[in-house]
């Protein structure tokens, strides 16, 4: 009784199958068409596999081609000052010192000063890689910040890095990023992870 009845159900699928639409039947022929899996054998290259290394020369979609910042005009400022805010100053404080209230409240590794030598002379195009792909703690921001809006972001902070503190929110950042990176340095363990 039971293997009648599966019988039957077999048909009634058989048949739904041969009664699809074109666009359906056409579907399944792709889907039935002889195609290759990945990692499987190929004897159509050389080297007998399907999965071919891309072609000397070949650029990946992500990378950033010769990263040229655009000319910090007075409006790219502008943008990159309200994204800096927006996006950067949560962490790294609105004068870039990292005296944020997430940075007193992170304790392994806090969002740097932003305002070091050292930040100041990391390449553009690092900084850039960093904002959109995020870096160890930090996590990216390619979501929220197209492309000129990161340039933005540089340049704003390009210019914070030249200019002498003077907002006052900006020197409340900076005494209390004074006070956190006093309080790591008194610490015994100091950070180990990253290298840069
Ligand atoms: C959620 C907190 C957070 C936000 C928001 C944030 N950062 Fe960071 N940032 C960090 C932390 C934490 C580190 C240190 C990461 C590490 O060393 O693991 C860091 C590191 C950096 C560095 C140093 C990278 C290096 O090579 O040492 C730069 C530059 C930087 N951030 C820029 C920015 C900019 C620009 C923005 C805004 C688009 C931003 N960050 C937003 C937390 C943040």
């Amino acid at each position: 009784m039971r293997r009648v009845r599966l019988l039957s159900w077999c048909l009634l699928l058989a048949g739904c199958g041969s009664a699809e639409p074109g666009w359906s039947a056409a579907l399944q022929r792709m889907k039935r068409q002889p195609r290759y899996d990945a990692y499987e054998a190929s004897a159509f290259f050389p080297d007998g596999k399907v999965m071919q290394p891309p072609p000397i020369g070949a650029v990946s979609r992500e990378q950033v081609l010769q990263p040229a910042a655009p000319r910090p005009t007075a409006e790219l400022l502008t943008l990159g000052r309200s994204r800096f805010g927006i996006f950067c100053a949560a962490c790294h404080g609105r004068g870039g010192y990292g005296g944020s209230v997430v940075a007193a409240n992170m304790t392994e590794r806090r969002p740097p000063s932003l305002r070091t030598p050292a930040m100041a002379a990391l390449p553009d195009a690092l900084v850039y890689s960093v904002i959109r792909d995020g870096f160890g703690r930090m996590p990216s921001y390619a979501a929220q910040l197209d492309e000129r809006e990161r340039w933005a972001v540089i340049a704003y902070l390009r210019q914070l890095q030249r200019t002498p503190t003077a907002a006052p929110d900006e020197r409340a950042d900076s005494s209390r990023g004074a006070r956190l990176r006093a309080l790591d340095s008194a610490r015994a363990a100091p950070w180990s992870g990253g290298t840069r």
